[in-house]
């Protein structure tokens, strides 16, 4: 083939006509695989759903490039009209309708995704639907007008695509099937962060607007914040919290409540606390739509475990972290719900999942109940895995019932903890740069690090949100944080300087 081949435009409609409708199929497959949850077993949603956009993106420009080259080819000779208005073609005009109806569609679907967050979540599924009943046009049209429709190569091509949607859409009512028995299912792995974690310096904090505020309980506030420079979010996984640097100079961490293959915003939940310091009350007063604030990347204390099964159970605003975490979960997965609070009116997102999972959600409101419940009779089998964040008396109740090891928590107040030894001076080494320095019986570890230039951030200093989160390479600390138990921090190799000190003489740190 030259270029001066009479039929070279009708070879590039052609193969382009073919690779929109199978990029148009995969795109389609790739949006049930993760709508059904079951490609979110594997990695992350985040990548998964990149892929989504760019392989339907690359459907896009192929649809473009069949509709401008079946203008330029000498035998059709299409005109600008014939190919964008529906019935405008004389040759074989029901198939080629059907093709110009498929592009509409695929223009509002693609169209209405790239706006998806500044439309109403319903509306923008409904027209996502639409796809469905492009690939559908799409391929009558290329099987009815396509001019090479009896080959061999067609013929495998199009059982192939006809195929993979047949393939997948049974898939998802499958999925779907089960997860309404929802049965047992097998270990799931989670994504895991764990190891290397993000070291404080490289915490990167950004510019973000509030795009909006509503409440979704009696004084508990929902913000949904942007990156100003439209950059995609960190990847994040359930049971992050994000640190928001108030205009006061006050930092107030908040567990991400939202979808974590979101990568344009970020959900968080602020409960107006009785006795607030300034931050909650700050936040209520003045936030609104069009504010903007500096917030670090995600750090995340709280994860996941494989498990067989989960229980979460989640206290008041220590719903929002457990939130993430049920929607980041495969549809099949066996897990339950205890929420408790002390009214409905107060209890975030309560009537939401009871909603959407009826079966697998506990909600107890105390003016609800004359008793509390009694989570000393809780039945946690061998293969559950517990998740609990709430209040200390929620959690000190729960820790009674569940067994260590199985339970993962996470804290809004610190624990209070006494030292097993007298405090006393000790050296600290710097793997990085050879220095040392002193931190006496009175000193405070992070001041010292932080006087000494040291790269190490605060944020709490209450050892609660992990932020000064150090890696020890030797030495023996003496923990007396709340972020993790002390079990995972030795297995991590870690500490919290603003809190915790150390048992030995010296501690080498990898600074
Ligand atoms: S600054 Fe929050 S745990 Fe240390």
């Amino acid at each position: 083939m030259t270029l001066s081949d009479p039929h070279l435009w009708w070879y590039i409609s052609r193969a382009s006509a073919l690779l929109a409708w199978a990029l148009l199929t995969l795109s389609v497959v790739w949006g049930i695989l993760l709508s059904t949850r079951l490609l979110r077993r594997v990695d992350n949603p985040s990548w998964l759903q990149d892929i989504h956009r760019f392989v339907s993106g690359l459907g896009i420009i192929m649809v473009l490039l069949h509709m401008v080259t079946l203008m330029l080819d000498g035998w059709l000779h299409l005109s600008f009209a014939q190919v964008l208005l529906p019935w405008g073609s004389s040759y074989r005009p029901l198939p080629v309708a059907l093709g110009v109806i498929a592009f509409y569609l695929l223009i509002a679907v693609q169209g209405s995704s790239m706006i998806m967050h500044r439309l109403p979540r319903k509306f923008w599924k409904a027209v996502h639907y639409a796809s469905y009943a492009t690939v559908v046009l799409v391929s009558f049209h290329a099987g009815l007008a396509g001019t090479d429709v009896g080959s061999p190569g067609y013929r495998i091509l199009a059982y192939t695509l006809i195929g993979l949607t047949a393939a997948a859409t049974v898939v998802r009512i499958a999925v779907s099937n089960r997860a309404r028995a929802a049965t047992k299912a097998e270990v799931w792995v989670p994504p895991r962060d764990r190891s290397p974690r993000v070291s404080p310096p490289e915490i990167d904090a950004r510019r973000m607007i509030v795009t909006s505020t509503g409440f979704v309980a009696e004084n508990v506030l929902h913000l949904r914040l942007a990156p100003l420079d439209r950059r995609d979010l960190p990847v994040w996984y359930p049971g992050a919290h994000i640190t928001l640097n108030l205009p006061s100079g006050l930092e107030r961490q908040y567990s991400l409540c939202g979808d974590p293959g979101d990568r344009g915003h970020y959900d968080i939940a602020v409960l107006l606390t009785e006795n607030s310091a300034g931050g909650s009350l700050l936040i209520h007063e003045s936030v609104v739509q069009g504010s903007k604030l500096t917030v670090s990347s995600p750090l995340n204390h709280f994860e996941l475990e494989p498990a067989r099964d989960y229980l979460f159970i989640a206290g008041g605003i220590g719903i929002t972290p457990i939130k993430a975490m049920i929607e980041s979960l495969p549809a099949a997965r066996s897990w339950r719900l205890i929420y408790v609070g002390r009214s409905r009116r107060t209890m975030a997102f309560a009537k939401e999942l009871e909603k959407r999972y009826p079966a697998r959600v506990l909600i107890h409101a105390s003016d609800e109940h004359h008793a509390r419940l009694a989570f000393d009779q809780l039945k946690v089998s061998d293969t559950t895995e517990v998740y609990c964040c709430g209040p200390e008396s929620l959690l000190a109740s729960v820790s009674e019932a569940v067994p260590v090891g199985r339970l993962h928590v996470e804290r809004f107040v610190p624990v209070t903890r006494e030292a097993g030894i007298p405090n006393h001076e000790f050296r600290v080494r710097f793997s990085r740069n050879k220095r040392e320095l002193t931190v006496g019986a009175e000193e405070n570890m992070l001041d010292v690090l932080e006087a000494g230039g040291m790269p190490v951030l605060g944020s709490c200093r209450k050892g609660v949100c992990g932020t000064c989160e150090v890696r020890v390479l030797d030495g023996t600390p003496e923990h007396l944080d709340s972020v993790l138990s002390d079990q995972e921090k030795d297995q991590l190799g870690v500490m919290y300087p603003c809190v915790s000190r150390a048992r030995s003489a010296e501690l080498v740190l990898d600074l």
